[in-house]
């Protein structure tokens, strides 16, 4: 039998119990800093399903969530600097608290879209929670509110994380070789 554990080279980098006690950790944060608000949590489709999914249920607030799906990149490694939606908001987010729950900070392009984005639908405020930041990619300055874990140069898979749609259901965080 194969398994997908074997095709990614990299070794493992964040383990599930890492990324776990980091979710308890700044759903802990949002929990205090948000009392008294009406908050959305807006998923980014489909790398921040399975960071969402731990972080939620460490947020002791009334809540809901909805989820956008945007695209800049391709099957290709570089993003193209061009963000389309492909899926829209649901909810009202005006007036309200919006937190962008995102797997990766890379280029910052596809949050700074994002936040234009939630300012025009009329949200009282936007923070950001991403999962993973890699610095070294930026082209666009941008506030990262809550950052799980601060990732080198490399192309980085698994925990909801893809290659071409492929490797999203590993269990950690890892990296594919140049
Ligand atoms: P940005 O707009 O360049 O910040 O890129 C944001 C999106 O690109 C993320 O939400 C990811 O979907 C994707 N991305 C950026 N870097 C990586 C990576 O190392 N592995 C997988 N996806 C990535
Ligand atoms: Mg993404």
């Amino acid at each position: 039998m194969t398994s997908v554990h074997e095709e990614t080279v990299g070794t493992v980098m964040i383990r599930q119990e890492e990324i776990l006690a980091k979710a308890k950790e700044i759903g802990a944060r949002i929990t205090e800093e948000f009392q008294g608000e009406e908050i959305v949590m807006v998923g980014i489709l489909r790398g921040a399903v399975l960071w969402m999914a731990d972080l939620i249920k460490c947020v002791d607030l009334d809540m809901t969530i909805d989820f956008m799906a945007v695209s800049s990149y391709g099957a290709a490694t570089k993003t193209s600097g061009v963000v389309r939606i492909n899926k829209d908001l649901e909810t009202d987010i005006d007036g309200k608290s919006v937190i962008i729950v995102e797997d990766i900070v890379d280029s910052g392009v596809t949050l700074n879209y994002l936040k234009g984005y939630f300012q025009s639908r009329g949200a009282k405020t936007i923070r950001v929670c991403a999962l993973l930041d890699k610095p070294a990619g930026r082209r666009v300055d941008i506030d990262v509110d809550y950052i799980g874990f601060t990732v080198d140069d490399r192309f980085i898979v698994g925990y909801g994380l893809d290659y071409d749609q492929k490797y999203r259901n590993l269990p950690y965080i890892t990296y594919l070789e140049d």
